[in-house]
């Protein structure tokens, strides 16, 4: 077998990129570039309107509909549809022209992400979604990646689900910590608290309730953010805190930390739970 250390490796993906730097050079000068850079602190525009504005929705009816829309197109196109439909239906009188464009949404796009990416069990569909839902109306940067972490601690932490349909009110159902954002891990834990199987008609109530929850809370969340617009001020939005030890080695681990030698901010100790947050002082 032919090995290569990390240093050729690295070395061999330079001469590649440097080939390709050389052809989109050579395609630049042929083709004068038009496009124009987006500026993050600017809402969405399109032909100078600003066309995917956020209106207050209810968080509740949003929860309602992801529920019972769920058969349609499964989690994550229905926490993504369950926020923009209802932003749209607040639109409909001040801003017709808006509220069709959102209507008018390609929604079945979402389709692929149903268990974490056509059963991948990558990142959760519900989460996913509802994601894209906020990235569709939060067009700062910061602020956006601030409420899609709180969103996916609230996930990770919080013992779910908690929607409870009109017909099932004060039934008994399980409910599990997921500590991970991933569709493989949350909702295999569930199941095997339910002791029932992945396929199961159980499994896909879960995934209804589940997808409900997240979706209001996104509700929430873009509600709260509403009220604090041009305020740089996060606090509102921001509330819960990653747990520790996960916060710790977050700082060290992820980009820009002192490590800064993987990207993640997911539980750790899921997948590394011998590590201690002063592990790289011991000897071991
Ligand atoms: C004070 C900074 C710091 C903190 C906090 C920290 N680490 Fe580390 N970690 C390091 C350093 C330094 C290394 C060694 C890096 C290397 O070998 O390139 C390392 C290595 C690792 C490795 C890979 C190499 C190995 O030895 O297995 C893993 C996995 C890891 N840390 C996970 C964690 C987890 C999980 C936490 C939180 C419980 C954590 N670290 C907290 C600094 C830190
Ligand atoms: C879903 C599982 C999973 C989660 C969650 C996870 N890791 Fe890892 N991590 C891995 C795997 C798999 C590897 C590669 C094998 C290894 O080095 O252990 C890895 C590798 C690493 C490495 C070694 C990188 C290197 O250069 O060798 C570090 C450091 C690390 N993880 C830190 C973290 C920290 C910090 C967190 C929490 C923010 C975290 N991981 C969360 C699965 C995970």
């Amino acid at each position: 077998m032919t090995t290569i250390n990390r240093r050729g490796a690295l070395r061999a993906v330079g001469a590649s990129v440097g080939a390709l730097l050389v052809s989109n050079a050579v395609y630049a000068a042929s083709k004068p570039v038009t496009r124009s850079v987006p500026n993050p602190d600017d809402p969405a525009m399109v032909d100078g309107v600003e066309a995917w504005k956020f209106a207050k929705i209810d968080p509740q009816s949003v929860a309602d509909q992801a529920y019972n829309d769920y058969p349609v197109g499964h989690c994550m196109h229905t926490t993504f549809k369950a926020i923009v439909d209802h932003v749209a239906d607040a639109l409909e009188t001040s801003d017709p022209l808006a509220a069709r464009a959102m209507k008018a949404f390609p929604f079945h796009m979402f389709h692929y992400g149903s268990s974490g990416g056509d059963g991948l069990g990558s990142l959760c569909g519900s989460l996913n979604g509802a994601m894209a839902a906020i990235n569709l109306f939060v067009s700062n940067d910061k602020v956006r990646k601030a409420i899609t972490n709180e969103l996916a601690i609230y996930y990770e932490r919080t013992l779910l689900p908690v929607y409870e349909p009109d017909d099932a009110k004060n039934e008994p159902f399980p409910r599990t910590v997921a500590n991970s954002v991933l569709c493989h891990v949350s909702s295999g834990k569930w199941c095997e608290l339910a002791q029932v199987r992945s396929g199961s008609p159980e499994r896909t109530e879960r995934c209804s309730r589940l997808s409900a929850d997240v979706a209001k809370k996104a509700a929430e969340l873009l509600n709260l953010n509403m009220a604090a617009l041009n305020s740089a001020d996060l606090a509102p939005v921001v509330s819960l805190k990653r747990s520790e030890p996960t916060a710790t080695c977050v700082k060290c681990h992820d980009k820009g930390g002192d490590t800064g030698d993987v990207i993640g901010k997911m539980t750790c100790g899921e997948c590394h739970p011998e590590k201690t947050p002063d592990h790289h002082d011991r000897k071991e």
